[in-house]
């Protein structure tokens, strides 16, 4: 397995392969593979290809395909299907893929939101035949509903012992304790400003939307700047609404206690969700709100939809 080192701080050579590491991804020109991960994620993602040794991997997520040629590079799969939701071809990773002679080996689907379950799963059938998948990353759009609905799409199509990691699960929650904390430590006027002009914006937004449910989370911040309404305000607009992402890892947790046959191990680290397959046969027609039990909703999850 091919190693990787850093040229200097924002360059990164993996193989064959040469890129930026910009995790805001703002640098470089259309020449340039850049990988929109932090040091410590590439090397986690690569300890985890050495593990794996995956000959059948799925991503999701190219953006400026970084990713994509470090993977190909580091695990050498036989089969790398990669998705993304944006239309436009990345130049930079058509041009390492030409260079490598990759055609066969590395499938590019753009214009595909993981959301949409049925065409996920068409494409990854058509790729990887009857080989099953070892590993999947998911680094698209981060969101509850559509990570959800790709995951139940690609679960039952791993093999026993899999892999399937999701990145970034906690980057909402970790935004509203920024935003608490920066929050709690303003004086009550400047608290006060603060609240009114979001609660102004979100009101606008209401209104535009005749929306009443962001109308009434700007009013309650209104009447009472607490930090509790702020953040309900700010998930209020977000796109994040119905339910945060590490909803999700909690549905996992849960799924290993009442079904570990389907999901053997979950391990948590602020970065990602590493989820490992577990033996049991799992139909395509999959859904995690299926095998879990109510327990009585003592946790108020949004298991019942996606
Ligand atoms: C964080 S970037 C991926 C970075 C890449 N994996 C890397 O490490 O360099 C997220 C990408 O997912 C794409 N994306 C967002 N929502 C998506 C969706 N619903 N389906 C597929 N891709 C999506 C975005 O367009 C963006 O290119």
């Amino acid at each position: 397995m091919a190693g990787y080192e850093y040229l200097d701080e924002n360059r990164l050579r993996v193989g064959r392969a040469e890129m930026l590491v910009d995790w805001l991804a703002r640098g470089g020109s259309v020449d340039d593979l850049v990988i929109m991960k932090p040091p410590a994620l590439i090397e986690q993602m690569a300890r985890t290809l050495a593990e794996v040794e995956p000959r059948t991997i799925v991503e999701l997520g190219i953006h400026r395909g970084g990713s994509v040629a470090a993977i190909a590079e580091l695990a050498q799969p036989d089969c790398h299907i990669a998705f993304e939701l944006a239309d436009g071809r990345v130049q930079a990773l058509d041009a390492y893929i030409a260079d490598t002679g990759s055609e066969d080996r590395i499938h590019l689907e753009y214009g595909v939101d993981q959301g949409d379950t049925l065409r996920v799963a068409a494409l990854t059938d058509e790729h990887r035949g009857p080989a099953p998948i070892d590993l999947v990353f998911d680094d698209a759009s981060h969101l509850y509903g559509p990570t959800k609905a790709s995951f139940e799409a690609l679960y039952p199509r791993m093999r026993p012992g899999g892999r399937f990691i999701i990145e970034d699960w906690a980057w909402t929650d970790s935004l509203a304790t920024a935003m608490t904390q920066s929050f709690s430590e303003l004086d009550a006027d400047a608290r006060a400003s603060r609240a009114a002009t979001v609660a102004d914006d979100l009101r606008a937004l209401a209104d535009e939307r005749e929306d009443t449910r962001l109308a009434d989370a700007a009013d309650a911040l209104r009447a009472e700047p607490t930090t509790d309404n702020l953040v309900r305000a700010a998930r209020a607009r977000a796109p994040f609404a119905e339910a945060p992402l590490s909803a999700l890892g909690i549905e996992l947790l849960l799924a290993v206690a009442e079904v570990p046959d389907i999901v053997a191990q979950v391990t948590i680290t602020p970065d990602w969700i590493d989820i490992v397959r577990g033996s049991a046969d799992i139909d395509h027609s999959f859904r995690l709100a299926d095998v879990l039990a109510d327990h009585g909703a003592v946790i108020p999850l949004p298991r019942n939809g996606r």
